[in-house]
């Protein structure tokens, strides 16, 4: 990547159905756009495109269950993902929409071409059909058993616990999503792509072609597509939202949203070369652009097998040059999901964290799900900013910044004849463009962090082992050169943190005041990149310590979630058969205290208690020795069934029954009043 080049690089149309959160972040958004940002720096020419993908089937499900249209819903998320995307200064060129004019016209003119060079297979097979909804039923209509891996609530496209992809009529035990019906099979006819035609060409081009530059997870998934067999997929739908099939005798039919969604990388790159006065065809059919897609690990048979076949049945237009997948993050050890809000949403985070976009960037980058699922915890995000971003990158910045306006009132110093270990840190500065550089070409954003921290520690390392705090006092000279080697590299990270941390970079170029022409090589190739006499400005804090609280209130706020996904989840049983007035009457029900509790021997869930039920005191012998230990429920007020006809349990008469019933976490609760009350109060 030596010569500069012109990059199309993609990151997956997000749904509007839901905002995003960190898992979209991490996966997909951040990595691509340190990628872009990087290969800016270095001089190229690059379009990072992307925009939201509108015609997908949860849609109008969501808005049936909202009670509102479609357009409603992705109106709504489309504004919220856009402003996310912004937000956390992902630099698309363009972010655009599937709903928009330019988007129709280029999916529509796409499949006519294929069409009428017959590079479709025109078919009319028997669909699920859901007879009450009147509906053809596809994708996410149907749920039933994987075939691959028996699980029981796959998608009619994809099974989300394997990743398979199959036809909805693969399905074991269909069943429709809107009513619950058992569908019946009705005749449609439909387009097919025939996958099994480009299988050769696959197998050449990404098996051979790519085995050592493609990441082995995506090799992985690809060649186990090929291996079993690829059929032909539709690419058409019976449905009445997305983009209507624009050939003759497909009224009621829409293009499949997959077959759409990727086309919108072209029609959002027109958009945005249309606003600047470029040609669009010059990043997406000139064989010298190259094409990267950022996506997620779900997404990789679309990008590498599908899509590609489409754009080489079509012709005219180049193959990605690779698909950089990543794998999955997960959120304290569970899957992320919407629709149990077990998520980090970026907009919430912003609220809570405001101004602290880098932080998560910076987590989610070091922790990259890159090669394996990978886990987000708050003490790690906590543990990543306070340890490495306020006491390594900030620390060094921050005394650079304070010395240089204490010792010369912000004017760079001139330095005198450089010390071996200055000399040595000199040069150790210079290879770390090259050296994060070349972890960003092989995708390997996690490795290309560290070293960025790392320079970071080198700057820190040598104030701390210079000291200029002490030598000021014996020899001043020397200080000078310290502290001018220090605002090197203290530059020199203005410039490389940029991909990774864009507010920071930014921040500490405007406190440096950083030429803004300054680029990624110039860090190798300049000899000052501050020079002598140049005016700094004042400090400010780049990063802040988060105090233990914040993130306990983040751990708290997901334990929340975790208890009311749980009680939501709960199996209530059904309504016992009716009684009448005086039934509930004949029930002696009181309020008593616990005077004495004490194990009953050799059984594991019983307690022998005496109570105190106004009238009396009993013995009542009670199944919750698993849930309270004896001492602690000494005084403990119960509400008591006194009029149970005595019986004898592991030898003790048992004269009555506590009432008892199920806490959220499955413990056993009492049934207690709210406030204190007289033994023997009864309740009726
Ligand atoms: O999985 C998803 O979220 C899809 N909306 C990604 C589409 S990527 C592209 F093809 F548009
Ligand atoms: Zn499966």
């Amino acid at each position: 990547m030596s010569s500069s080049k012109r990059y199309t690089i993609t990151a997956a149309l997000p749904y509007t159905n839901g905002p995003i959160h960190i898992g979209h972040l991490a996966g997909v958004y951040v990595p691509g756009d340190i990628y872009a940002r990087f290969l800016r720096l270095k001089g190229n020419d690059v379009a990072y495109i992307c925009g939201s993908d509108e015609h997908g089937v949860a849609i109008p499900m969501r808005a049936k269950k909202e009670g509102v249209t479609p357009q409603q819903i992705i109106d709504k998320y489309h504004g919220i993902i856009k402003q996310s995307f912004e937000d956390f200064g992902i630099s698309f060129d363009n972010y655009s929409r599937t709903s928009a004019e330019i988007h129709h016209e280029t999916a529509s003119e796409f499949f006519k071409k294929m069409y009428e060079d017959g590079k479709f297979v025109e078919e009319v097979s028997e669909q699920l059909y859901d007879a009450e909804a009147d509906q053809f039923l596809a994708d996410r209509f149907v749920i039933g058993t994987c075939p691959k891996c028996g699980f029981e609530e796959s998608y009619g496209d994809q099974c989300e616990n394997c990743g398979t992809s199959h036809n909805a009529t693969d399905l074991i035990n269909p069943k429709s999503a809107i009513t619950g019906n058992v569908p019946v099979l009705k005749q449609t006819k439909h387009w097919f792509l025939p996958l099994d035609k480009h299988e050769a060409f696959l197998r050449e081009w990404i098996l051979e072609g790519h085995k050592n530059d493609w990441k082995s997870n995506v090799l992985g998934q690809v060649k186990s597509w090929i291996d079993d067999g690829l059929r032909p997929r539709a690419v058409t739908r019976d449905l009445d939202w997305g983009i209507p099939v624009p050939v003759e005798g497909a009224d009621g039919k829409v293009l499949y949203v997959w077959f759409d969604a990727p086309i919108g990388y072209i029609s959002s790159t027109k958009e945005w070369a249309a606003r600047e006065g470029k040609n669009w065809e010059d990043y997406w059919k000139d064989e010298n652009t190259k094409l990267v897609h950022f996506i997620g690990k779900d997404n990789i048979v679309f990008h590498c097998i599908i899509f590609p076949s489409m754009l080489k049945a079509h012709g005219g237009y180049i193959l990605p040059e690779n698909v950089p997948a990543n794998e999955f993050l997960n959120l304290e050890g569970n899957k992320l999901s919407t629709s149990k809000n077990w998520a980090v949403w970026l907009h919430e985070y912003l609220e809570e964290f405001p101004g602290q976009q880098d932080v998560l960037r910076y987590t989610l980058t070091a922790n990259a799900p890159e090669n394996k699922d990978n886990d987000f915890t708050w003490k790690d995000f906590q543990a990543k900013n306070n340890n490495e971003l306020v006491a390594i990158f900030g620390n060094f910045i921050n005394r650079v910044v304070v010395l240089t306006n204490k010792y010369y009132n912000g004017v760079i110093p001139v330095p005198g004849d450089y010390s071996e270990v200055d000399e040595d840190v000199l040069e150790q500065l210079k290879q770390f463009p090259d050296v994060i550089a070349k972890s960003i070409e092989r995708y390997r954003f996690r490795e290309a962090s560290q070293e960025l921290m790392n320079l970071a520690r080198l700057g820190n390392k040598y104030l701390a082992d210079e000291e200029p705090w002490k030598v000021i006092k014996e020899d001043e000279e020397r200080v000078k050169t310290i502290m001018y080697v220090a605002l090197q590299i203290a530059t020199a990270l203005s410039i490389v943190s940029e991909p990774f941390l864009p507010f920071t970079s930014s921040k500490l170029k405007s406190i440096l005041k950083v030429d803004e022409n300054l680029s990624w090589n110039d860090v190798t190739e300049k000899e000052a990149l501050l020079p002598e006499e140049h005016q700094i400005g004042k400090a400010e804090l780049l990063f802040s310590k988060i105090e233990d609280k914040t993130i306990e209130a983040q751990i708290q706020k997901l334990e929340d979630t975790k208890k009311a996904n749980e009680a939501a989840n709960k199996e209530v049983e059904p309504q016992k058969d009716t009684i009448e007035f005086d039934d509930f009457t004949k029930m002696d029900i009181r309020i008593g205290t616990i005077l004495e509790a004490e194990k009953v021997a050799k059984t594991k869930k019983l307690l022998k208690l005496k109570v105190d039920v106004g009238i009396d005191v009993r013995t009542i012998v009670s199944g919750i020795a698993e849930s309270f230990k004896p001492e602690d429920i000494v005084g403990q007020q119960v509400t008591v069934l006194c009029n149970l006809a005595p019986r004898k349990i592991r030898g003790v008469e048992s004269q009555g029954m506590i009432l008892m019933t199920d806490a959220e976490d499955g413990s056993l609760a009492f049934v207690e009043p709210q406030q204190k009350v007289q033994n023997g109060g009864q309740v009726c």
